[in-house]
């Protein structure tokens, strides 16, 4: 019996397929360029090592880390950088890759921290989008999947630590359902067989 408190929203094959259409349409948007990535840790690991791979233009790519205060359900919208970048991004070219954008209160911190260095431009670029639950309006260039309003795990995001290694993205109704080790997989299989994204 599948369990109904996961489901696959997206296969490994659909994300593969939108990754590289962002990573054509960056290299097109920015021909003639050299633009810097610059990636949130740790989420945005494995859809920043995705489309740097599908962009054909030069890039550099950085990281930044940070942690919020409060939690995914009362979100404070204060963030404080544990690592920040190593370069400049002053009159460089800069593209923010974010995992998934929620209520929109990182992404508008880290916009203000970024554009005060005086970039020559500011992009967002996001896989993930949960526009049901933004509370600040955020500019985004680039957006992979619009998604509904519950938690996900996989493709770089993680619940406790866990599940960044997935190459899919699959939805959590009931974190409960985590305490099963093998929920996961039974997913994956059922989905492997039958539904696509
Ligand atoms: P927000 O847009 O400020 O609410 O926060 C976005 C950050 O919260 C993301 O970069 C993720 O690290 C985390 N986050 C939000 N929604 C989820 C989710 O569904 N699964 C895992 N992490 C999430
Ligand atoms: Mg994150």
């Amino acid at each position: 019996m599948p369990d109904e408190s996961l489901t696959l929203l997206l296969t490994a094959g659909a994300i593969q397929t939108r990754v590289a259409e962002l990573g054509a349409e960056i290299s097109r948007d920015y021909r003639g360029k050299e633009p810097v990535l610059i990636g949130v840790l740790k989420g945005s690991l494995v859809f920043m090592a995705d489309l740097a791979r599908r962009i054909t233009v030069p890039v550099s790519v950085d990281f930044m880390s940070i942690t919020s205060y409060g939690h995914t359900d009362s979100p404070s919208g204060i963030v404080r950088i544990l690592k920040d970048l190593d370069e400049s991004i002053t009159d460089r070219d800069v593209i923010l890759v974010e995992d998934i954008i929620d209520t929109g209160l990182t992404l508008t911190y880290l916009l203000a921290t970024l554009g005060a260095r005086r970039p020559r431009s500011l992009e967002v670029c996001g896989l993930l989008d949960k526009t049901a639950r933004r509370i600040i309006d955020v500019p985004i260039r680039y957006t992979g999947f619009d998604i509904p309003d519950e938690f996900v795990i996989g493709y770089g995001l993680d619940f406790e630590g866990r599940y960044r290694n997935l190459r899919e993205v699959i939805g959590v109704k009931d974190l409960g359902a985590l305490a099963d080790p093998d929920a996961v997989s039974r997913v994956l299989a059922a989905g492997s067989s039958g539904s696509s994204a």
